[in-house]
């Protein structure tokens, strides 16, 4: 039986400008500039998943994970998030319980810690403040049982976050993402800054909590061999655009976009088969001013004349969405 949306992302935009200031661009006759970090994303989110976003730097990943937790507004579009519209704002209520149902877990756990605070104050504060608990003792109790969950010593709640390493303070990031019952926590890189044994350790440790909790999550890397071991789904960006979606398993067997064939054949062989690594080739172009037609055109294999001058759509095939000319006319992949 197909599991409900949770997450239901429509046409999502969102443009930034990066002018220089209205005098500057008078005296030196300069146009605004605005940047398309996020172009045209749609994206569904099923119950219990986890869907991947992966890509290169800057094509637009964190900007996604900023808007699908509201901290960000999209310039167009629109996010669903358990059947309530962000932006309905004749729904206070329910958006301000969905606020405590949505987490977010980023790259660098110092940055997102408090130094000045103790880690039981750190993990108390969501349960405080959205009031989830009867009383103060109930509290101190929760804050225990949540770090015994993510792996520390409730006696670890006395301390300050400088006393732990990389790892454990991800781990005291992710009990106060737990601290509110959340039901959907997007992982922005969330193992990147780590070494690769004690990452394995936070992916199984995340892994584990879904399990338990039934949570979904929306996870965002660069490395697509953690993303193997994470997702169900898998997203591949581009440029602010999503150019490949499709499960798992057909992502890494049988690529469909000439992008994601690039990013696969790059990644370093762990299989020891002595297939060749070829690196990633070509630059990802300017996002200020994008190549025309498919933005991938000055880097594929296989353009031609429509992909230099026409924006391919997103089309289904064989149970992936893939937005190519070249794969839509079956001159790629067959
Ligand atoms: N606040 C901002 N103002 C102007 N430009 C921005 C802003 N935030 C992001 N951008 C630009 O939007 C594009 C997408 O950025 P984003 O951070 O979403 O990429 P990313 O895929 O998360 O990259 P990385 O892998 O490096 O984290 C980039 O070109 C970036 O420079
Ligand atoms: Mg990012």
């Amino acid at each position: 039986m197909k599991k409900r949306n949770l997450v239901k992302v429509r046409n999502l935009d969102r443009l930034f400008d990066v002018s220089k200031p209205l005098l500057n661009r008078i005296i030196e006759r300069e146009e605004r500039k605005i940047l398309r970090a996020v172009d045209d994303v749609s994206i569904d989110i099923e119950e219990g998943e986890t869907f991947a976003l992966v890509g290169e730097s800057g094509s637009g990943k964190s900007t996604v994970a900023k808007m699908v937790v509201g901290l960000l507004p999209p310039t167009k579009g629109s996010i669903e998030i358990d059947g309530i519209d962000l932006s309905d704002k004749s729904k206070i209520k329910e958006l301000r319980k969905l606020r405590s149902e949505i987490q977010m877990i980023f790259q660098d756990p110092f940055a997102s810690l408090n130094p000045r605070w103790r880690v039981e104050k750190i993990i108390a504060e969501p349960i405080r403040a959205f009031k989830l608990e009867k009383n103060e003792k109930a509290v101190i109790a929760k804050v225990a049982e949540l770090l015994t969950l993510v792996g520390l010593d409730p006696s670890d709640g006395r301390k300050f976050p400088h006393e732990f390493s990389g790892g454990q303070r991800q781990r005291i990031c992710i009990a106060r993402a737990l601290a509110s019952k959340p039901k959907f926590i997007v992982c922005d890189e969330p193992t990147s800054a780590l070494d690769v044994s004690v990452q394995a350790q936070i992916l199984n440790l995340m892994k584990d909590l879904q399990d338990e909790f039934s949570l979904t999550f929306l996870f965002i890397s660069h490395d697509l061999s953690v993303v193997r071991h994470m997702a169900n789904r898998i997203g591949v960006m581009y440029l602010g655009r999503i150019v490949e979606i499709s499960n798992s398993k057909d992502l890494f067997e049988n690529p469909k976009h000439p992008y994601t064939k690039m990013l696969l054949d790059a990644i370093p062989d762990l299989e020891m088969s002595g297939k060749e690594r070829n690196p990633i080739e070509g630059e990802i172009p300017n996002p200020i001013d994008p190549p025309k037609g498919c933005t991938f055109h000055p880097r594929c294999p296989f353009v031609n004349e429509r992909c230099r001058k026409e924006i391919p759509m997103p089309i289904e095939k064989d149970g992936s969405i893939i937005t190519c000319h070249g794969v839509e006319e079956g001159r790629i992949g067959k």
